[in-house]
């Protein structure tokens, strides 16, 4: 059997988990809205229209921000369609995805939806077909308390009290070709500043992030973000990233070793943010909003009708496998608290997400669900940082991708220290020996496993309960030492107390 052995000190921190890095986005796309977040005439339906048995699901991840209404929708919205009286909004083509957009959700409704759900409204505004003075108007349209056009509107519209919507993106994947009105690192960097000055003119307490590459893939990356922040460094908080995998023909384990490439995104996004820092001579550091990242299956649009209402896109239907590459993902966010301060699943219903709906009936969990539930409500307090010896491997695109995967976090407040764990080992389990010479006398609460005999087992509406965690892990406390057993190809999430 494998051996790893891991060190961890109370002192030697990473740093403090902002709760935001388990955030999620809603996008008006596929069933992800209609269908998954409103469905009025649903027996679960509230008074609303909301499903309640979503709610109750998101609420269960314990989500604390989500992102709305785009992606690459958003390039191209108005968010005026979206408000007032239902029955007079227009029904727009959607050129992101090809589909018709009927505006009955928009930013009110989102609002309300986030109230219902727990959780927090990260709003984007559109830097593709518009700019600064539709931006400005809808932080006045949100946040200002009244007295001036935009925000009486807001309270003949039902909403007497601000929003107080506080974190805001300037656009989405802006270099992308496949967005609606793309530009140049120049252009969108011009934009993207005077937006945010006259943003933060409405109402200074809100916090911006800036478009960074559509992925560490594109021909612009670095590049683009080192432009971008040039123009915005002063008037942004923070600057966003985006990813997605997928297995591929290169195989399981080079798909295991994946979370390898957004460790090196994630520093190379660093580095950039602080040669702009030295170079404008600033005080500030710039924090980063991994704002999309999960695994991703795409399919094709022309699997669906051209311009149809809320048609199924993209509804993957994830597997072990991919509960093992999320949660790999999820100990990287981790190992980066000191930057990363923000991070987005992407999505949360429906689309690509851990929360899936058949139209008019059940819900249930994709396998994904798991590894972000225990990460969202386990992973809270300090990030420590641990040092990790473990066996390595070689896979077609990476080198040294150590088979054991790890991170712990410890919530002082709690007295609770929490070790998250992927084992990405296709044939052998292995022995995790964790040194807890600073943690004496704590104890095991449990160890919970997410595994199964079949790697590509997923769970279905006919069967939802195939692939769930159990707390029957294998660890063992003694002499200031846990020996933890870590299944092939598994979850895992030690939980210790004093
Ligand atoms: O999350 C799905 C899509 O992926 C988003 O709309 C876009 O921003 C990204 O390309």
């Amino acid at each position: 059997m494998k051996k790893a052995k891991v060190v961890i000190g109370k002192d030697f921190k990473v740093g403090e988990v902002d709760k935001r890095i388990y955030g999620s986005f809603i996008e008006q796309w596929g069933r992800a809205v209609y269908g998954g977040i409103y469905e009025p005439g649903h027996p679960n339906a509230n008074e609303k229209g909301f499903r309640q048995d979503v709610i109750n699901l998101v609420k269960e991840l314990q989500v604390p921000i989500v992102r709305y209404p785009g992606g690459n929708f958003l390039s191209g919205y108005k968010w005026e369609d979206g408000i007032g009286p239902k029955e007079s909004r227009p029904r727009r083509l959607d050129l992101a995805w090809f589909t018709t957009e009927t505006n009955q959700v928009g930013t009110n409704e989102f609002v309300d939806w986030a109230k219902y759900a727990d959780t927090e409204v990260m709003m984007a505004v559109n830097l593709g077909t518009r700019g600064a003075e539709e931006a400005r108007t809808l932080v006045e349209y949100c946040n200002h308390p009244g007295g001036t056009y935009w925000s009486d509107l807001r309270k003949s519209h039902g909403y007497k009290e601000p929003h107080k919507i506080k974190t805001w993106c300037l656009g989405n994947e802006m270099d992308g070709p496949w967005q609606i009105c793309k530009k140049t690192a120049e252009e969108y960097g011009r934009v993207a500043h005077e937006t945010a000055k006259v943003m933060k003119w409405v109402d200074p307490d809100i916090e911006l992030v800036a478009c960074g590459s559509s992925s560490s893939a594109m021909p612009t990356f670095a590049q683009w973000e080192a432009t971008v922040l040039e123009h915005t460094y002063e008037h942004v908080d923070y600057l966003s990233l985006h990813t997605y995998y997928r297995n591929d023909e290169n195989g399981t384990a080079n798909f295991l070793a994946r979370s390898m490439d957004m460790d090196n995104f994630i520093k190379s996004v660093v580095s950039i943010c602080d040669y702009i820092k030295a170079k404008t001579r600033s005080k500030k550091d710039m924090y980063l909003s991994f704002d999309e990242w999960n695994v991703w299956y795409m399919t094709p649009s022309h699997t669906y009708e051209r311009w149809s209402i809320a048609p199924s896109i993209n509804e993957n239907i994830y597997d072990l496998q991919d509960a093992l590459v999320v949660g790999c993902m999820l100990i990287t966010l981790l190992k980066h608290a000191d930057r990363v301060k923000m991070a987005c699943m992407a999505q949360l219903i429906n689309t690509i997400a851990p929360i899936m709906t058949e139209t008019g009936g059940v819900s249930w969990r994709n396998t994904i669900f798991y590894p972000y539930l225990h990460a969202s409500i386990y992973g809270r307090g300090t990030v420590l940082n641990a040092v990790i010896d473990s066996p390595k491997y070689d896979s077609k695109d990476f080198c040294d991708v150590p088979y054991l995967e790890s991170t712990v976090v410890f919530n002082e407040e709690k007295d609770e220290l929490t070790l998250f764990a992927v084992n990405r080992d296709l044939e052998d389990s292995m022995l995790m020996e964790v040194d807890l010479r600073d943690f004496q006398g704590y104890k095991l609460v449990e160890h919970i496993v997410l595994e199964h005999e079949d790697m590509k087992a997923t769970n279905t509406k006919e069967n939802p309960l195939n692939v769930v965690p159990h707390n029957k892990g294998n660890t063992s406390i003694e002499d200031g030492t846990a020996q933890i057993l870590l299944n092939k190809l598994s979850w895992n999430v030690i939980r210790l107390a004093k």
